[in-house]
This record gives structure tokens, C-alpha cells and sequence, in this order.
């Protein structure tokens, strides 16, 4: 599912669990200040759990965990985590026990996307640990994961994210129906634009660009704006989780190979930290809702849109080129306090 047809031989015989809802949208933005054209990739419309890119890796994380005779999921991410929610609806949806390892405490009143976890049923374990000690984070979803095997439970546990080459499939095959429309709209694009965090997006994105690069469609730059440190500094590496990635589609065409160069991280607009609100994401939030109508977040959305703008408003693009944002979704989040900035 998730891509338009014929491009789907790529991904034969990879174990897939069909969750993205359909193509997702793309459609014309507001123009840049430049006078550049803006393109939105609404994967905040992938559909499953009130969408976001995650359900995309969740395709190939979930149909490996099939594939396993899994019987329940693990994953791990901070308080607020997107990719979390999305597990837990996931895992509703296939008819698998969910465990949810989370940062901080667990709050008097579930909100935004804890709120949503809980309602698909899933269990959820606050660590108290604060939402950037990943490290920490991980060491408890393996003492969960432990557990659970130890219980009979067979779980497939997925670290923060879902990024690795299992799951960083889900964007390789975004970036091939991303690459099929801009082909079908006859738009030829400077950059494809997306917001980066544990990095498994980036990853696949870079892999399908290599994959249409080698096939002839178009296959246009791709730039990932940074919201974790982690991403920012390099690790993981993106390029060799991406061909990584390559390697596990048996249909891959001869001479798709990612090189360092395709890997481009912004981190200028990061802030302070993960999660820390910046000025820019929320010019870019009210920016989006008031000019488009779409409703960004502070954590990602919002910090990668501002690249886009801050970018624009560097002279990176001028009236004639096309530019591309993927919106990955984060859009439970806003109705948590402070999800939205000064209005
Ligand atoms: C809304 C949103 N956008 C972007 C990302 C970044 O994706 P990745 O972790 O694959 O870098 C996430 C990750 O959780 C997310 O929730």
C-alpha cells in the first residue's frame, strides 16, 4: 500500500503489513517569499492512528514482526512520542500486545499522544527519565523486551523510532510515490524537505532517491532538517542505515548505492535541545495555519518548516523553483499544554 502502481516490484518479497491508508496528498502551498513554489506531502494523512510518517516504517517493522510469529511490540520514545502512538495503533489494528516505554512520569491526566495510547489499548511504562536521555530509554525497553520473552510474549522490539533498515523501507517507498507525482504534475524540484529526528526517515528518503536515480525517474535532493542532537551531530549514519536499507530489497536496481554527499543535515534549527520551542517553528506553525490552513508542531513540524522558511529567507531559491515539505504529522501533540505557540 502507500505507493501508486508498478513501482511496488521493488519491494517483493520484503514482509510488509499494509497500514498507510493510501497515496498520500500533494499539494500546492503558499509561495515562498522568494517567489519559489511550495509543495506539501501530507503524510500527517498516512491515516492509521491519526497518521504521521511513522505508520510508513510501521508497514515494514510490523510485516517483519509477522513474519517473526511476534505476538506483542515494544518500542520506546520521549513522553509526547508520535512513533509510539502510531505502534500502539499498529498493534490494535494486527491484533498485537503493545508496551510503551516512555519518558518522564506518568502525568494525572493522559493528554495528546499518551492519551491516544492508552486508548488503543497499549501499556505504557514511564521510565522518569527526561525525554533526551535516549540511552536511558533504550536500556528499559530492553529489560521490557526481556521480560516479555521471558513471559512467552515473542515480542518484536522496535528502538526509538523505528529507524532501522527494516523501517527506514517505509520512506524509500514514500520517496518512490513522492517521485511518481512530481513526475505526473511535471514539477521539477530543488529540494524535498523533511524533518528530522532519530534519523530512519532520512534514510529511507536518501535510499529512494538512489533507487530513482538508477531507474531514471526524477530524483530530486533531499534535506533533512535536524530536531534532536543525535541527528544533528552525525549519528546515526544516515548513509550507511540507508544502503543498509537497499540491501534488504531483492528487487533493487543495479546501481542504487547512497553516497555520503546525498546525506545533507541542517541543524540550525534545532534551539536549545529536542522538544525546547523555538521562536522560528513558531513564526513557521502560525505561518502554516494562517497561510495553509495545516497545523504544524512545536517538536517537529514546526523546526523543520522554519528551515524551509529560514532557508528561503537565505536566498536558497528564487521565483521558478519547486520545493517540497513533507509533513510528517506530530499532530496530536499540539493539543497538549503549550502544544501551540502565542497566538
Ligand atoms: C512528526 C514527526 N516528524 C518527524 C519525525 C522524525 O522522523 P525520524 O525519527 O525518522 O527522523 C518524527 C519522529 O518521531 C515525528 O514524530
Amino acid at each position: 500500500m502507500g505507493e501508486i502502481g508498478g513501482l511496488s516490484n521493488f519491494f517483493h518479497g520484503v514482509a510488509r503489513a499494509p497500514l498507510v491508508s493510501g497515496v498520500t496528498p500533494l499539494e500546492r502551498g503558499p509561495v515562498l517569499d522568494s517567489g519559489a513554489k511550495l509543495w506539501v506531502k501530507r503524510d500527517d494523512l498516512t491515516g492509521l492512528g491519526v497518521g504521521g510518517n511513522k505508520v510508513r516504517k510501521l508497514e515494514f517493522l510490523c510485516g517483519a514482526a509477522q513474519a517473526e510469529n511476534s505476538l506483542s511490540l515494544v518500542t520506546v520514545g520521549a513522553g509526547q512520542s508520535n512513533h509510539c502512538r502510531m505502534t500502539a495503533a499498529a498493534g490494535a489494528l494486527l491484533g498485537l500486545d503493545v508496551h510503551l516505554v516512555l519518558s518522564g512520569e506518568r502525568p494525572e491526566r493522559l493528554e495528546g499522544n499518551q492519551l491516544l495510547d492508552a486508548l488503543f489499548g497499549a501499556q505504557l511504562h514511564f521510565t522518569g527519565e527526561p525525554d533526551h536521555h535516549w540511552g536511558a530509554l533504550e536500556i528499559v525497553r530492553e529489560s521490557v523486551t526481556d521480560a516479555l520473552i521471558a513471559d512467552g510474549k515473542r515480542p518484536y522490539s522496535i528502538p526509538i523510532g523505528g529507524s532501522t533498515a527494516v523501517g527506514a523501507l517505509g520512506y524509500v517507498a514514500g520517496y518512490l510515490e513522492l517521485s511518481q507525482q512530481l513526475m505526473a504534475k511535471e514539477v521539477d524540484v530543488s529540494a524535498v524537505v523533511h524533518t528530522s529526528s532519530s534519523g530512519g526517515t532520512h534514510a529511507g528518503l536518501v535510499a529512494g532517491q538512489a533507487v530513482c536515480r538508477a531507474i531514471g525517474m526524477p530524483a530530486p535532493s533531499v534535506i533533512a532538517v535536524g530536531v534532536a542532537k543525535g541527528v544533528v551531530i552525525g549519528s546515526p549514519d544516515v548513509t550507511t542505515l540507508a544502503n543498509e536499507a537497499l540491501s534488504l530489497l531483492p528487487n533493487c536496481p543495479p546501481g542504487s548505492v547512497v553516497e555520503e554527499a546525498d546525506v545533507v543535515v541542517d541543524g540550525d534549527w534545532l534551539g536549545d535541545d529536542y522538544s525546547v520551542p523555538t521562536p522560528a517553528a513558531d513564526d513557521a506553525i502560525r505561518w502554516a495555519a494562517r497561510r495553509g490552513g495545516w497545523v504544524l508542531d512545536r517538536v517537529y513540524s514546526g523546526k523543520g518548516l522554519s528551515g524551509v522558511l529560514g532557508r528561503d529567507a537565505a536566498g536558497e531559491w528564487a521565483a521558478g523553483d519547486n520545493v517540497v515539505f513533507i509533513h510528517t504529522g506530530g499532530i496530536p501533540s499540539v493539543f497538549v499544554a503549550a502544544g501551540v505557540p502565542e497566538l
